[in-house]
């Protein structure tokens, strides 16, 4: 039993009945699941459905407007956001919030603040050729991976990535997903990105809000064929194939 209790997944993320509003908005209402450690969780659901606005919840850049959010067993719905990322919740943006005038090595030092704990993160997102590099004079593509990097590198255990594929090229879409793929399997992943494909490729569930709610919750491999999942993409051309007669 001791063993068993060993090797469950821990919980690390627990939202229940999530709602945020804007004004009469609801962005997000009555959002409800969990995340094991280790998962890795596609995000998906057309403009405006709350995602973004389920990322800053989380990460603490806004307040739930009702619910309980949990991460690793505790209350975290009134910790700051500065707080809620020492405990470990890393967050990239929509834009990078990289700091352009310094370097590479400048800003893994800032996530860092230990040399001795970049020289890895170096190696693993390939960054060693690029560090005496001012993140300005690096490509778009190159900023989006050093942003994952230095996200990584405050040692966050969840990692929410919010289109960190957006605007790149299809050489770039392969850099980005690679690192993602090959951050360490403890650590969980919510990914959001239009691209159904690159998240299919990335992600063993995927959860699809819509309006605000979360319309499902189901393994990847039954994303095209979700009712609810077809429904939101409507008339639109993201899940391609598997058109069932
Ligand atoms: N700061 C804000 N003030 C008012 N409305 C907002 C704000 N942020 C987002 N919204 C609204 O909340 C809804 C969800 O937005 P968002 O989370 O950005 O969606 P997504 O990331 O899925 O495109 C949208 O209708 C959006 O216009
Ligand atoms: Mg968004």
């Amino acid at each position: 039993m001791t063993h068993a209790l060993k090797t469950a997944p821990r919980t690390v993320l627990d939202l229940e009945d999530i709602g945020r509003e804007y004004g009469g908005l609801r962005a997000l209402a009555q959002v409800s699941f969990s995340v094991a450690e280790g998962e890795r969780v596609g995000v998906i659901g057309p403009n405006g459905a709350g995602k973004s606005t389920l990322f800053r919840v989380i990460g603490g850049a806004e307040r739930a407007s009702h619910g309980t959010l949990a991460f690793a067993g505790h209350d975290i719905a009134r910790v700051p956001a500065r707080r809620r990322a020492r405990m470990g919740i890393g967050r990239t943006f929509q834009i990078t919030e990289l700091f352009g005038s310094l370097t590479v090595r400048e800003n893994l030092l800032l996530a860092a603040r230990a040399a001795d704990r970049i020289e890895p993160v170096v190696e693993r997102f390939g960054l060693a050729g690029q560090l005496d590099t001012p993140v300005s004079a690096l490509g778009y593509g190159q900023q989006r991976l050093v942003e994952l990097a230095v996200t990584f590198a405050t040692g966050a255990r969840l990692l929410l990535l919010d289109e960190p594929a957006a605007g790149l090229g299809a050489a770039e879409r392969v850099l980005i997903s690679e690192a993602i793929r090959d951050l360490p399997s403890d650590v969980t992943v919510l990914l959001i990105e239009h691209d159904i494909d690159l998240v299919l490729g990335l992600v063993r569930r995927v959860l699809c809000l819509a309006g605000g709610r979360l319309v499902a919750d189901c393994p990847a491999g039954e994303v095209r064929t979700n009712p609810a999942v077809r429904e939101v993409y409507l008339g639109e051309v993201h899940l391609g194939e598997s058109e069932s007669a």
